[in-house]
């Protein structure tokens, strides 16, 4: 019985199916898009691909057809109230379809949350309870991805990492380790009716940020705090719980997640 994943033109949907295919054949995959045209990858593979758009639940239906385990991958549609609606079209189109298996792509540490996304997640969650599908939540730290947005480059040239005070701890994670953590997940037996904190096995600070770019820059970047930075994504930060951590993610993978040095080169000019 196939596994569906939706999303599977996106950049985790699209890791996840590589990393499945380590696992479990090409026949054994469904992987739902928007735009047809952009699968190309996967039909090349013997990948079945369907569309299927959250906003049109006649898509959704039509693709869930024979699926046994799907993987809701969350939309990425700004508006946290459309996200809602959009991920009930796919939980009520499980329902009808009677997938056995739904796990959904959430966000870690979520309860300690205090934004609209966060609170999304958790009524997702909540959502996928409630229509008693057996379920497992991928609670997602944050992508790593997060430094390109705390100007690395720019502090190398100046020679300094300037940020807002406050205690700055990370568990972020690489879309990398969370595809492989995930397709151990979809591929393998024991996992219903869990949900997995899939962090980083070990958190890092800006002190340590720095000590990368400076080995980087082989020179000194050193790191200054300035209450007058105005940058949303601090406020973003505080509203997230981004310290603590899990060794759920680690164990799925049996291994340490990526490093930092290794997580924020692809940052790095
Ligand atoms: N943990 C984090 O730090 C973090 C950060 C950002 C986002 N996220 C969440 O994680 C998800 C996956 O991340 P990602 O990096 O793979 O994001 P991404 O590359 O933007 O992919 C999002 C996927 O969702 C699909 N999608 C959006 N709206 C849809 C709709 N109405 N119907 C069907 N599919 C729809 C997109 O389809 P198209 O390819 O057709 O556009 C795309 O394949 C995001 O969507 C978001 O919910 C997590």
């Amino acid at each position: 019985m196939p596994i569906v994943i939706t999303g599977a033109n996106g950049k985790l949907g699209s890791l996840v199916i590589r990393k499945l295919l380590q696992h479990v054949s090409a026949k054994g995959i469904i992987a739902c898009v928007r735009q047809r045209e952009k699968a190309a990858q996967f039909a090349e593979l013997g990948i079945e691909v369907r569309e299927c758009d959250y906003d049109d639940p006649d898509t959704i239906g039509q693709a869930l057809q024979g699926a046994s385990k799907l993987l809701l991958i969350s939309g990425s549609n700004p508006e946290d109230t459309i996200r809602m609606r959009q991920h009930a079209h796919v939980i009520e189109e499980a329902k009808k379809a009677k997938v056995e298996h739904l796990l959904y792509t959430s966000f870690a540490f979520a309860d300690s949350g205090k934004n609209s996304m966060t609170h999304m997640h958790l009524a997702a969650e909540h959502a996928i309870k409630a229509s008693g599908i057996p379920y497992t939540f991928l609670r997602n730290a944050l992508y790593s991805d997060f430094v390109g947005a705390l100007g690395l480059d720019a502090a190398i040239a100046q020679g300094e990492l300037v940020v807002p005070p406050g205690e700055w701890i990370f568990n972020t994670v690489t879309r990398d380790d969370l595809a492989a953590g995930i397709a151990e997940v979809l591929s393998g037996p024991d996992h219903q009716r869990k949900t997995y904190e899939l962090t980083a096995s070990s958190t890092w600070n800006f002190t340590q940020l720095t000590e990368v770019l400076s080995e980087k820059a082989g020179k000194k970047v050193s790191l200054r705090y300035d209450p007058e930075i105005r940058n949303w994504l601090y406020g973003f930060l505080r509203t997230i719980d981004t310290s603590s951590t899990s060794a759920d993610l680690a164990k799925l993978i049996g291994r340490p997640t990526a490093a930092l040095k290794e997580s924020i080169l692809p940052f790095l000019n």
